[in-house]
């Protein structure tokens, strides 16, 4: 488990960044937390980590929106309108699931029973003015995940340089 402290908006989107920059091309992410926790500023600072330049909306409503990003591609969901979990079905789940793709989901608890498990869960809670977020991995891939974040984000004596998170 690892925990972390991001004081504003700005933040979060730097810890998305870090994060895709150590998540191999296939995983599975939740993004726990309440209304207006940050889960889709950091799924934002996740795309623009992999090159992405345009407008990151919330799929609030189309519960999906997919990203290609050269060689790699990212889906993100968010779930809170899915009235039953049978649906996912119908967003394509189980093809996404054999793709390589990382899927980062909102919500995931709006899913139950129909999502596969995460490599990597996030809980972000309020903290201040700021969010403090807490990762747990889920599988061996997510181990690896937490291992490269907290080595990026800790080792100011690493070869690559330190990053500018709080
Ligand atoms: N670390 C942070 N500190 C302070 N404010 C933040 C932080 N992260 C995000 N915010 C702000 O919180 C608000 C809600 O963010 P966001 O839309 O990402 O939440 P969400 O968890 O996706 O909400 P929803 O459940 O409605 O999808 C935005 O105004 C955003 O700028
Ligand atoms: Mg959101």
């Amino acid at each position: 488990m690892l925990t972390l402290l991001a004081a504003d908006p700005e933040a979060q989107e730097r810890v998305g960044r870090e994060l895709a920059l150590v998540t191999p091309a296939q995983a599975i992410i939740y993004l726990h937390g309440d209304l207006g926790a940050g889960k889709t500023t950091l799924a934002r600072g996740f795309l623009k980590g992999l090159g992405y330049e345009g407008a990151v909306k919330s799929p609030t409503y189309t519960l999906l929106e997919p990203y290609e990003l050269g060689e790699r591609a990212v889906y993100h969901f968010d779930l809170y309108r899915l009235a039953d979990p049978g649906e996912l079905e119908y967003l394509g789940l189980r093809d996404l699931l054999q793709s390589e793709a990382v899927l980062l989901f909102e919500w995931p608890e709006q899913g139950k029973g129909e999502l596969p498990p995460a490599d990597l869960a996030l809980f972000i809670e309020m903290q201040g003015e700021g969010r403090r977020l807490r990762l747990q991995p889920g599988s061996e891939r997510g181990r690896g995940i937490i291992q490269r974040l907290n080595r990026r984000i800790t080792c100011g004596s690493c070869k690559t340089p330190k990053s500018p998170l709080p």
